[in-house]
């Protein structure tokens, strides 16, 4: 299926931002999931904006400044037209590329904004997400620190990575958060225990991240396939046992795939986004990835209306999933609710 239909718009924020209801991840492009073709990974960006895509996502951390160094080109030439949301508060290692900490600390998040800035050869951030919570450090400092880059003119609007429920709404009753950006898919929903009810409570936009299960949703590559380095193959979900079971969760998703003639990635992504008549709050989900072919696809499941019927065969699946999203789930907002 191509896409028939102008891709919807829909709110991010209080400040009457409007984005296409499905946005664009461009983690993928600088490490985690194999070698990308640069070339087409620039023509998928163009791709994805002439067919509605506004919201483009990136962060600091991935590829260690090399993803917003890559989008600055393709950022520049489009500005007008293009939402850019990053992120800061995951530090690394040079020397120990497993390394993953948190560092919220004002001074942090001010160099943090300003090494952004650069590296996106752009005067404002249109969205700039707290990427991890440092334990220790209470959300609201946080929202202060950033409330005052918005006054100062460095970021437009602000928002949140895998918080609690109770963490968005005392972050935002110190400083208006416009979207919270967290995991959620067919096959990782906690994020409705406590987060959506509180997004949908105080109006603020959900950006699904890996709303195809980093690519397992879409029946792609079985883990033995996927290259050395692949970040996929450290997480318990896809690895030994636990791959071979959640891949057999995949049959209804693939039988009404079929029935319907889409692609079991499209009915993931019409999944993620009848959420938000479900929950009642937008829902904005940014899949990636580094082909124009599987942009033009993903991007037309934004239109793709499942039954209730549809979506009743698909709802048992969460619950069957086998291991953990990460392989330390302290770095999530799971634990914390
Ligand atoms: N806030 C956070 O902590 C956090 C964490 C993870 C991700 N994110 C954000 O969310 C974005 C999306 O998440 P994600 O990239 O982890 O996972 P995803 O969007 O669920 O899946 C991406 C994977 O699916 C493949 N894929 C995409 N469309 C496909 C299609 N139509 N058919 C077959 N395969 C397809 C991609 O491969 P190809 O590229 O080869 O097509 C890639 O391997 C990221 O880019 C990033 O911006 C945020």
């Amino acid at each position: 299926m191509t896409n028939t239909q102008a891709l919807p718009t829909t709110a991010l924020g209080p400040d009457g931002t409007r984005v296409g209801v499905q946005g664009y991840g461009a983690m993928g492009i600088s490490e985690f999931y194999g070698d990308s073709d640069l070339a087409e990974s620039r023509a998928t960006l163009e791709r994805a904006l002439e067919l509605g895509v506004t919201l483009f996502d990136t962060a600091d951390v991935y590829g260690a400044g090399h993803n917003e160094e890559f989008l600055r080109d393709f950022v520049r030439a489009n500005r007008e037209n293009i939402v850019l949301a990053t992120k800061f508060g995951i530090v690394r290692k040079a020397e120990d590329p497993a390394y993953r900490g948190t560092d919220n600390s004002p001074e942090y998040i001010r160099s943090a904004v300003d090494a952004s800035l650069r590296r996106l050869g752009i005067d404002v951030i249109d969205l700039y997400y707290m990427h991890r919570k440092q334990p220790g450090v209470p959300v609201e400092d946080t929202a202060g620190v950033l409330g005052e880059l918005v006054a100062a003119g460095k970021v437009k609007q602000i928002g949140l990575s895998e918080v609690t429920g109770a963490e968005l709404r005392a972050a935002h009753a110190v400083h208006p958060i416009a979207a919270v950006q967290s995991e959620w898919s067919l096959f990782s929903r906690d994020v409705e225990n406590t987060v959506v009810p509180a997004a949908a409570d105080l109006g603020i936009t959900f950006v699904p991240y890996s709303p195809l299960g980093r690519g397992f949703l879409t029946g792609a590559a079985p883990i033995g396939e996927l290259p050395e380095g692949d970040i996929r193959r450290t997480m318990p979900r896809f690895t030994g046992d636990n791959a071979d079971r959640n891949a057999a969760l995949l049959a209804p998703l693939r039988a009404i795939a079929e029935a319907r003639g889409l692609t079991p990635a499209q009915v993931a992504l019409a999944w993620v986004h009848a959420r938000s008549a479900v929950h009642g709050l937008p829902v904005v989900p940014i899949p990636g990835t580094r082909s124009r072919t599987r942009v033009a696809e993903n991007i037309a499941a934004a239109t793709v209306e499942l039954t209730a019927d549809e979506l009743a065969t698909l709802e048992p699946i969460a619950g069957q999933v086998a291991g953990n999203r990460y392989a330390d789930m302290n770095f999530t907002a799971v634990g914390r609710e």
